[in-house]
C-alpha cells in the first residue's frame, strides 16, 4: 500500500488541482487540508466559517489553506441559480413537489447543503475535484453530485472501485495491484450498467493505480462452460455486458465471462479460453453484482493480505468522493491525491 500510495501522491504534487471539502466542521478533515497543501499534494479550499474553523483547531495552521464561507460568499447566488436551473422540473421524491420552486429555495438548499455548494463549485469549474463524506452518509455524499454534475461523456452509471495492493508476492498479481469493481455503489447492475463500470474502471486503474488495465467480467462459468442460470441469468449478463464494453470502448483489452481462476491462472486460462487475451492475464475484476464484489474484496483483504483503497467513486464528469465516516486524516488526504489524479 505504502508504495503505491507514495506513487499516487507524488503524481498528484504534479497536477496542483484544486480540490473542495466542505466539511469544515469536522476537525480531520481541517487537519487533512492542512497536510495536503503542506505536503503540495492539492490546492485545497475548505468550506465553512473561519473563526469557528480557527477557534475549534488551534493548532493547525492553516497557512495556504482558502477557506470559503457560503454564508458570505460572492459567488452564492451564482451557485443558486445554477442549482435552479440544472434542477428545474425536478420533482423532489418524499414531498411529490418541485426540488427548488424558484431561486431563492436554491438558494436556502445551497446553505443548508454544503456538499451541494461544493458540488456547484465544481461544476462551475471553480476547483477540480471534492472530497466528503467524513461526516455524511454515501447517498448524501454522492446526490448532489449525482444530481448536478452528471456522468463523464459516454459513460451512464456512477460506480465505484477499490484498489487492491498486495502485502507478499502473489504469482497470479505479477503487479501486486488489482483493482475490483463495484463493490460498493450498485447493487444488481444490468448489462449496459456492467459495461459502464468496466469502462471506467479501467479508467481509473490507468489514471490511479497507473497499471495497463486487462479487464476480466466475472462470473461461476467461463465461456458459457455454466449452462445452468437459467433464474439468475448472470452468465448472458456478463457476456452481453462484455459485447457492450467492446462496442463502446474498442480500445479496451477486456474479456468475459470469466471464473475468477481462468482470469488469473494462466494454467486455467489457456485451457479454458485459449484465444483469450486477458484469461490467465487480468488485473481489473468486474463483479456481477455488489454482493459478490463487497464479499470478493474482502475475502482478498482478510484472507489474501490484500490492502484495499477506496471506494473509489467514478464514472461521474468531474471528480467526486466519497470519504469512510470512520476515516482517519491519512485517509482523507489519500483520497484528495486519488481525487486529484482523476481530475486530471
Ligand atoms: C447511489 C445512491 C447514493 C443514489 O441515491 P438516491 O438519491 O436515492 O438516488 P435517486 O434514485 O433518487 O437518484 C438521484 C439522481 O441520481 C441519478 N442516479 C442514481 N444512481 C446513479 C448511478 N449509479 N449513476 C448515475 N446516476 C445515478 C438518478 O438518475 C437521479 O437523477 P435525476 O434526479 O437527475 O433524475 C444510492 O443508490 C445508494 O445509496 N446506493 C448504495 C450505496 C451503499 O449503500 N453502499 C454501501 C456501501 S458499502
Amino acid at each position: 500500500m505504502a508504495n503505491v500510495l507514495e506513487k499516487i501522491k507524488a503524481s498528484a504534487t504534479l497536477l496542483s488541482k484544486r480540490i473542495v471539502l466542505p466539511e469544515g466542521e469536522d476537525s480531520r478533515v481541517v487537519e487533512a487540508a492542512a497536510v495536503a497543501v503542506k505536503e503540495g499534494l492539492a490546492k485545497i479550499t475548505l468550506l465553512g466559517n473561519e473563526q469557528d474553523i480557527i477557534a475549534k483547531n488551534p493548532s493547525i495552521d492553516l497557512t495556504g489553506v482558502d477557506i470559503v464561507d457560503p454564508v458570505s460568499y460572492e459567488k452564492t447566488q451564482v451557485y443558486a441559480e445554477m442549482l435552479y436551473k440544472a434542477r428545474e422540473g425536478k420533482i423532489n421524491k418524499k414531498t411529490g413537489l418541485p426540488e427548488y420552486a424558484n431561486v431563492e429555495e436554491a438558494k436556502a438548499g445551497v446553505l443548508k447543503d454544503y456538499t451541494m455548494y461544493a458540488a456547484l463549485m465544481l461544476k462551475a469549474g471553480d476547483v477540480d475535484g471534492l472530497v466528503s463524506g467524513a461526516c455524511h452518509s454515501t447517498a448524501n455524499t454522492l446526490r448532489p453530485g449525482l444530481q448536478v454534475i452528471k456522468t463523464a461523456p459516454g459513460i451512464n452509471t456512477v460506480s465505484s472501485c477499490f484498489i487492491m495492493v498486495a502485502d507478499r508476492e502473489n504469482k497470479y498479481n505479477p503487479d501486486g495491484v488489482a483493482v475490483f469493481a463495484d463493490c460498493a455503489i450498485n447493487i444488481e447492475p444490468d448489462a449496459n450498467q456492467l459495461a459502464d463500470i468496466a469502462i471506467s474502471t479501467a479508467a481509473t486503474a490507468k489514471d490511479v493505480a497507473e497499471i495497463e488495465p486487462r479487464v476480466a467480467m466475472l462470473s461461476f462459468s467461463t465461456k458459457g462452460s455454466g449452462n445452468d442460470d437459467k433464474f439468475f441469468k448472470t452468465v448472458p449478463k456478463m457476456q452481453e455486458a462484455t459485447a457492450i464494453a467492446k462496442a463502446n470502448a474498442p480500445e479496451l483489452i477486456i474479456d468475459g465471462e470469466f471464473q475468477f481462476d481462468a482470469a488469473v491462472a494462466p494454467e486455467v486460462g489457456k485451457l479454458k479460453a485459449p484465444d483469450s487475451k486477458v484469461a490467465g492475464n487480468a488485473n481489473v475484476f468486474i463483479f456481477p453484482n455488489i454482493n459478490a464484489g463487497n464479499i470478493g474484496y474482502k475475502i482478498a483483504q482478510r484472507f489474501g493480505g490484500y490492502m484495499a483503497l477506496g471506494p473509489i467513486c467514478q464514472g461521474f464528469a468531474k471528480p467526486i468522493n466519497d470519504l469512510s465516516r470512520g476515516c482517519s486524516v491519512e485517509d482523507v488526504v489519500a483520497v484528495i491525491a486519488i481525487t486529484a489524479l482523476q481530475a486530471k
